[in-house]
């Protein structure tokens, strides 16, 4: 068993309807922010990352995803046609950016059964998952960050952030204690999905990313379905707490939930603010509105 994180698996098999009807039609993942559609933005994360592998798992109708990263060669002959030689290197850059395989979940029924759909691409190693509408800007990526923890410790490693206040209901949070070596590694012992404020374990709520080892696959396959009848990755993540160490570790960066509208158009502003083209003028239109 290969003990280096060499693939990600990006779910992208689910309905999407918060984004309706803009979802129809495009898959959730394909929405642009700014102008990138939003799975871009972590498969980029997972090449800076060291991933050499990208598994997606789509589902019927997510075509879209699969023509993004293929050579579009009626875009390109028309771009050098027209001599537009920077949108070219852009499209042609897409399409190299790495070894790309897709898997089909037929139907929806739930993160934890979408990354079972991975299992024989990814096979007896450790991987990671990105859940793509969660977009992390950060100066190491996310996910370069949860592999250096793995590395050094060999278990399995969960992403999360601080959620202050009755946010925590929204997320899976953690049970445990903080490690004593490193303040931002949390002992997990247990999890709590989408806890009551008042419940809640501890502040310690799991975003999307995570660093798993191949026994997952296993108690996936034993879990049955839970909440909605989705089979639910934190439920299969709670059996292999059982068997293996999981850390909870709090990453560098700041995450937008870009798979519900008001983080989709926060992360719009922060990172067109961003943007050397365009922050200058984006900045100057937004002092000029009478907020
Ligand atoms: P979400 O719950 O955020 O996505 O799942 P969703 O179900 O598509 O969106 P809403 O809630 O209806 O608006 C997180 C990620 O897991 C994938 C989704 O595509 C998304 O990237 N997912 C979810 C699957 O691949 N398969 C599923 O059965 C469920």
């Amino acid at each position: 068993m290969s003990k280096q994180v060499r693939k990600a698996v990006f779910p992208a098999g689910g309905l999407g309807t918060r984004f309706l009807p803009a979802t129809k039609v495009i898959p959730k993942e394909m929405l642009a922010l700014v102008d990138k559609p939003l799975i871009q933005y972590g498969v980029e994360e997972a090449i800076d990352s060291g991933i050499e592998h990208i598994i997606i798992v789509t589902s019927r109708g997510k075509g879209a995803m699969e023509d993004h990263f293929d050579h579009s060669f009626e875009l390109n002959a028309a771009l050098e046609r027209k001599g537009k030689h920077e949108l070219l290197a852009v499209s042609r850059g897409v399409s190299s950016l790495a070894q790309i395989s897709y898997v089909r979940q037929k139907e929806p029924l739930g993160l934890g059964h979408a990354v079972l759909c991975a299992k024989d691409l990814v096979g007896d190693e450790p991987f990671a998952v990105i859940l793509p509408d969660d977009v992390i800007d950060a100066e190491v990526p996310c996910l370069k960050q949860m592999i250096g923890i793995f590395d050094e410790r060999g278990c399995s490693v969960l992403a999360t952030q601080t959620v202050e206040g009755p946010a925590i209901s929204a997320y899976g949070v953690l049970i445990g204690s903080q490690d004593p070596d490193n303040e931002r590694i949390y002992n997990c012992t247990g999890m709590v999905e989408k806890p009551k404020f008042e419940d809640a374990p501890s502040k310690q709520a799991i975003i999307g990313r995570y660093v798993l080892t191949p026994r997952i696959f296993e108690l996936l396959e034993q879990t049955t379905p839970g909440a909605g009848g989705e089979i639910q990755l934190t439920d299969g993540i709670r059996a292999l707490l059982k068997e293996e160490k999981v850390l909870g570790y709090t990453f560098e960066g700041k995450r937008f939930d870009a798979g519900d509208k008001l983080g989709m158009l926060q992360a719009t502003v922060e990172f067109a603010l961003e943007r050397s083209d365009l922050g200058p003028p984006f900045r100057a239109y937004l002092k000029g509105l009478a907020l």
